[in-house]
């Protein structure tokens, strides 16, 4: 047991202050996602200004988080949107993202859903393999419009992060190699039915080193002046997303340092960049909210049991990742190391492992930090757990996003076939 004041003991990320994600949890029930939509602003404050007067364009990651309200935010900072599916297109027009400003990402884009993309005019397509351009090309031929198309590259290089979010590896799905790219944006130029105007890589996501961006950046630049030399005019220098935030120590890339890097790299090139975030507009600027159920004792082994679970939030399950995990009422003193677990049949249910928590009261609510990013967004129906709702807060103000799912909402697509 060690004293709470000799202890690191985690601030609340964003602007939330204690008392209103209790209100929060009194008022709208846990589990839930808190938002804050003032930090959301921030941290997209932050990202645009780091590029300075530089022709940029934002096109928050909706996977990270995608709910309506958010979204429509961002699109009143005037952010793009970048989408992987239908879906998502669907989310960022219904927020108020223009068109114009979406661009549609992913190894699996099908003919209906590539159809739709040229149907509602997009900025452009993230084309991923010779295949897929191939594809394109035939459905903008049937629609007999071009179509806008982009290609992902490969770069090839390390980005230094957890093997499940790595992306720029030539041993990863995504995109295509420098070479095969080369070949791809000859064929397209020559092309009636394909416009290529783009050019785009993304290593990974929680970046926390700025090398590997920069050289990819680098590898990718040399590309795109090979390409502007054979009068192939991209005119979109897409860099994807990735910078990480501080889940715990981790020393992160500062935005300005990232653009600068960027910008290095891209000196002699007048294209627009394009940048991708997700984690780092949502990531800190979201808290998920749980309340203590049980506790009990396995030997030594203290374990915490709440209402929220693996289903609300599978980052610590999937990933073995951490989040800082803050009662709301620390009143107690004394810390001690425990699991915080939820209630779904699985051993890999957890929230936190060995975190340090002072005694608490069961009914008592816990802050999980930095679940703004790929939280509720990968959130899932297993067990049968209606998912959570969502709240935003701004301008001190709070209200529901998405309310609290039923048992209805769950069986409503079987019952009639029973
Ligand atoms: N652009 C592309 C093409 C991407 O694949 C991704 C993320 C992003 C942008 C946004 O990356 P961010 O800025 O958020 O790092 N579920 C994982 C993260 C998966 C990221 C997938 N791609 C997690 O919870 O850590």
């Amino acid at each position: 047991m060690k004293n709470i004041e000799s202890q690191n003991i985690p601030k609340l990320d964003g602007n939330f202050d204690k008392d209103l994600l209790q209100k929060a949890a009194k008022d709208f029930g846990t589990p839930l996602y808190v938002y804050d939509l003032d930090r959301i602003q921030e941290r997209y404050a932050q990202m645009k200004a780091a590029f300075g007067g530089r022709k940029t364009m934002i096109c928050y990651a909706l996977k990270a988080n995608s709910n309506l309200s958010v979204i429509k935010k961002l699109a009143s900072l005037e952010s793009g949107a970048d989408c992987v599916s239908l879906g998502e297109i669907q989310r960022a027009i219904l927020a108020g993202i223009p068109k114009y400003k979406i661009i549609y990402s992913g190894v699996g884009k099908q003919a209906f859903e590539i159809q739709e993309a040229l149907r509602i005019g997009i900025l452009f397509i993230n084309v991923e393999s010779k295949e897929e351009m191939l594809l394109v090309e035939s459905c903008a031929q049937e629609l007999g419009v071009p179509a806008r198309i982009s290609i992902r590259v490969n770069p090839d290089i390390d980005p230094q992060t957890h093997p499940y979010i790595s992306t720029g590896l030539k041993e990863n799905k995504f995109g295509v190699s420098i070479e095969e790219a080369k070949g791809m944006y000859l064929l397209a130029h020559h092309s009636k039915y394909l416009e290529p105007i783009g050019i785009h890589f993304h290593i990974g996501s929680q970046l926390t080193k700025l090398k590997p961006i920069a050289e990819s950046a680098r590898k990718i630049a040399q590309l795109a002046h090979s390409l502007l030399a054979l009068k192939i005019e991209i005119k979109f220098f897409d860099i994807g997303g990735g910078i990480g935030i501080t889940y715990s120590d981790e020393t992160t890339i500062n935005p300005y340092d990232y653009a600068q890097a960027i910008l290095e790299e891209l000196r002699g090139l007048d294209l627009t960049i394009i940048c991708e975030p997700g984690r780092f507009i949502v990531g800190n600027s979201g808290v998920f909210l749980t309340k203590v159920l049980y506790q009990k004792m396995h030997q030594n082994k203290r374990f915490v049991i709440v209402d929220g679970a693996m289903n609300d939030l599978i980052r610590p399950s999937f990933y073995d990742a951490y989040h800082q995990i803050v009662p709301l009422n620390t009143e107690s003193q004394e810390l001690s190391s425990a699991d915080v677990v939820g209630p779904i049949c699985e051993s890999g249910d957890y929230l936190g492992k060995n975190i340090s928590l002072p005694s608490l009261q069961n009914g008592e609510v816990l802050a999980v930090l930095s679940a703004g990013a790929y939280g509720f967004s990968m959130a899932s129906n297993y067990n049968s757990r209606p998912r959570c709702a969502e709240v935003a807060v701004e301008n001190g103000a709070i209200r529901l996003v998405r309310k609290r799912e039923c048992i209805e909402d769950l069986i409503v697509l079987e019952k009639d076939y029973l």
